[in-house]
């Protein structure tokens, strides 16, 4: 491989740090209007009457948008639509939108909007609201495996605990914010998103209008994390209001409406009975959860399910349910449901490994699971064992000492512990439009979506790998809905799915120059298939004579072509139905805790993974890093606090809700352990950005067990529950 597996820079890095990149808001459009959201004070109830009069007369103000004066949207279901009834629903709904001339007008013009409401009492508690069986929604749960009940019986050692996580936000840099303006009936939007073709699906919907009527953008986003999946209420707003006042809209969030209703991971609540025999071998699990939605839609995500494929027990039974609450509705946040249902399953395997006077490492080497333990299928390709291997070397982890409060530092109890994560290596149906021109350069065109992990750069590489062009010879551009569909970024899924699809049109590309090849020189590639060649350095070359070769140019020259295009869908191999395709990896966490104070410090972290091929180890590693620290801010930081009371959010700016800074994060690295796998997708690679946080917040949690003697179930883990 010449540029596969290599470190490179990120293609987009010097536009980005140069602040020649344009996030949606910085688009320059003419004369545009900007909005500013008016949001509830109350979390239930109606809106009885709103006074918009002083607004409206305020300098600049051109108008303002309440239910009573808001384009009904035409889409159906149950995702929130701003504006479209006096209910509220949770608070800080947005119940007006103000367009001025400025953002500082609209702004000031917000605050003179008077409200009355008539209001209800909001339940916002989970666990309370749980009780109540009206609020509770079931969903159909997989069929138990095994007999849980007589395998915990038969256990020689059981565990019983539960573990709650607190709503978090996602909190990118960047807010959300779109720009819209019409052209005749089309309408172009800007918006910050992960998905274009999502949002342009929920616009055509919202207005009635054919899909090919409305062109969506989104070339860089500031971070997203599944904050910007599902398409948001506010591009709908945005477009209405260009629509009504024929002039372009500019809407952006400040930081405390980031907390307003566009989802967030769901406050969840485990049991976990977990048994084992004296040989440490886990005889049976069952596994509840449940999670907060909203009243008016459903959203789950797979807490339960994540166990179900980790370890080798016979016996196994989820339950997982919602709860409904007055609340907006949750989102997918940066591995959902599998990390809040890690930091279940891998505390529990770690305290019954205590109990059980095992090594939590060599405990989940006595459950490793070969095959699929749910399935029975076998793995594509799984190299957890060499994780832990790599890991635990690189750690020190043979430094560990059983018995918690063993380990010191001076005045710091030093602890050590692990956990494990996997993640699904899924691919999804994908386009490119991979254009390959006489001069050399390559323009490729998909409308996938970079947020962050580096998507410019990794199909940059896979095209100047099989195009055999140097990197700088290529153009790969994304975000657009005039590009083919792609999916959306998420799920980890964007390089097995996009880079395949740039894989098969070079695939087809190099075919239809060794058919002109075989054409004119008839002495050459004679016998040769398309698997025989090569594209290397501008030439077709076969791949065991290289002195078999012919440049591209030329072949370009004599069939007076300009350009070679190939519009590739990549879909998923049927064979990858007879496997279970997944990454994996584990989390080693050294903490140093401040016994009186309550104070940890995440000292030390080792990451090992394995995810297949890893096509840029730069980004790659950075993916990785971020997870880990995402995983120290879950563990120890992250928290979106409720007054119950009102049913309203409390931490809503960076002052109130914690994230990790630098004081906080050590040493970190990672070690990817390759995996050639030959099932998963052509291009043998599996998705990490997620991977990399699964096992962190319990490894961290099991570290500060083994410093302390302290099980903290509850995160995050605050001095105050340690001291
Ligand atoms: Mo992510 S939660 O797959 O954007």
């Amino acid at each position: 491989m010449r540029y596969i597996g290599k470190e490179m820079s990120r293609v987009d890095g010097v536009a980005k740090v140069t602040g020649k990149a344009k996030y949606v808001a910085e688009f320059p459009v003419k004369n545009p209007a900007y909005g500013f959201i008016v949001t509830s004070e109350i979390a239930k109830g109606t809106i009885t009457s709103m006074n918009t009069r002083s607004a409206e007369n305020s300098a600049g103000v051109l108008k303002v948008y309440t239910h009573s004066n808001t384009l009904k949207t035409a889409a159906k279901g149950n995702a929130f639509a701003a504006l479209q009834s006096p209910n509220i629903l949770f608070s800080n709904q947005p119940i007006a939108l103000v367009v001025a001339d400025t953002y500082e007008q609209a702004r000031y013009a917000a605050s003179l909007i008077e409200v009355k409401y008539s209001e209800e009492k909001p339940q916002t508690d989970t666990i309370e609201t749980n009780k109540q069986v009206e609020q509770k929604v079931d969903r159909r749960n997989p069929p138990t495996r095994g007999n849980p009940q007589t395998g915990l019986a038969n256990s020689d050692v059981r565990i019983e605990a539960e573990y709650t996580i607190p709503i978090e936000h996602h909190n990118p840099m960047e807010m959300h914010g779109a720009i819209a303006f019409w052209e005749g009936d089309k309408l172009m939007v800007f918006d910050k998103s992960q998905g274009v073709y999502g949002v342009r699906g929920h616009l055509a919907q919202s207005f009635g209008i054919p899909t090919e009527k409305v062109s969506v953008v989104s070339l860089f986003v500031g971070g997203a994390f599944g904050s910007s999946l599902k398409p948001n209420y506010y591009p709908f707003i945005t477009a209405m209001a260009a629509k009504d006042l024929k002039r372009p809209v500019k809407l952006n969030y400040t930081r405390r409406q980031m907390f307003t209703g566009h989802g967030y991971r769901p406050f969840t609540h485990q049991k976990i009975k977990m048994g084992a025999g004296k040989d440490g071998k886990l005889q049976a699990v069952t596994h509840e959860s449940i999670s907060n939605t909203a009243t008016y839609e459903n959203f789950s995500e797979n807490s339960t399910g994540f166990g179900r494929t980790l370890y080798k027990v016979p016996n196994y039974d989820t339950k997982y349910n919602l709860v409904k609450t007055d609340l907006p509705t949750p989102v997918w946040m940066r591995a959902p449901g599998a990390v809040s249902g890690a930091f279940a399953i891998e505390s529990a395997i770690d305290e019954l490994a205590y109990k059980l006077k095992i090594d939590p490492l060599e405990m989940r080497r006595i459950n490793y699971a070969e095959k699929d333990p749910e399935s029975g299928k076998p793995y594509s390709s799984k190299e957890l064992m060499k994780c832990f291997d790599v890991g635990a070397e690189k750690f020190g982890w043979s430094k560990r000492k059983l018995e918690p409060r063993s380990m010191k530092d001076g005045n710091w109890l030093v602890g050590m512990g692990c956990g494990i994560g996997t993640w699904g290596a899924w691919q999804a149906p994908a386009g490119a439009k991979v254009t390959l021109r006489a001069d050399g350069t390559v323009h490729i065109g998909s409308a996938t979506a970079d947020i962050g992990p580096g998507t410019y750069t990794t199909m940059t590489i896979i095209a100047s790998e099989f195009l055999g062009v140097t990197p700088d010879k290529v153009k790969f551009e994304l975000g657009k809905t005039d590009f083919p569909r792609a999916p959306s970024q998420g799920g980890s899924v964007t390089t097995a799915s996009v880079g395949s699809a740039i894989y098969g049109a070079a695939m087809n590309i190099k075919k239809k120059l060794l058919a002109a090849a075989k054409h004119f020189h008839t002495e050459m590639f004679k016998t040769a298939t398309v698997e025989d060649v090569e594209l290397v350095n501008g030439y077709l070359r076969m791949k065991n004579d290289k002195s078999e070769s012919v440049p591209v140019t030329q072949l370009f020259e004599i069939y007076d072509q300009k350009e070679l295009v190939e519009i590739y869908q990549a879909m998923p191999s049927k064979e990858r139905a007879n496997y279970t395709t997944m990454g994996h990896g584990i989390q080693f966490a050294e903490v140093k805790v401040d016994e009186d104070l309550g104070i940890v410090k995440v000292t030390k972290v080792i990451e090992a993974t394995a995810c297949g091929r890893v096509v840029n180890p730069l980004t790659a590693h950075s993916q990785e890093m971020g997870g880990m620290i995402w995983g120290i801010g879950m563990a120890l930081h992250e928290d979106t606090q409720i007054d119950h009371r009102y049913g309203r959010m409390m931490t809503t700016n960076f002052a109130d809700y914690h994230i990790p800074s630098n004081a906080d994060v050590n040493y970190i690295n990672t070690e990817f352990v390759e995996e050639e796998d030959k099932i998963v997708n052509p291009l043998g690679v599996k998705g990490m950005g997620e991977l990399c946080l699964v096992g962190a917040p319990a490894a961290i949690a099991n570290a500060i067990f083994n410093a302390t003697g302290k099980r903290i179930r509850d995160l995050p883990i605050t001095p105050d529950k340690l001291i």
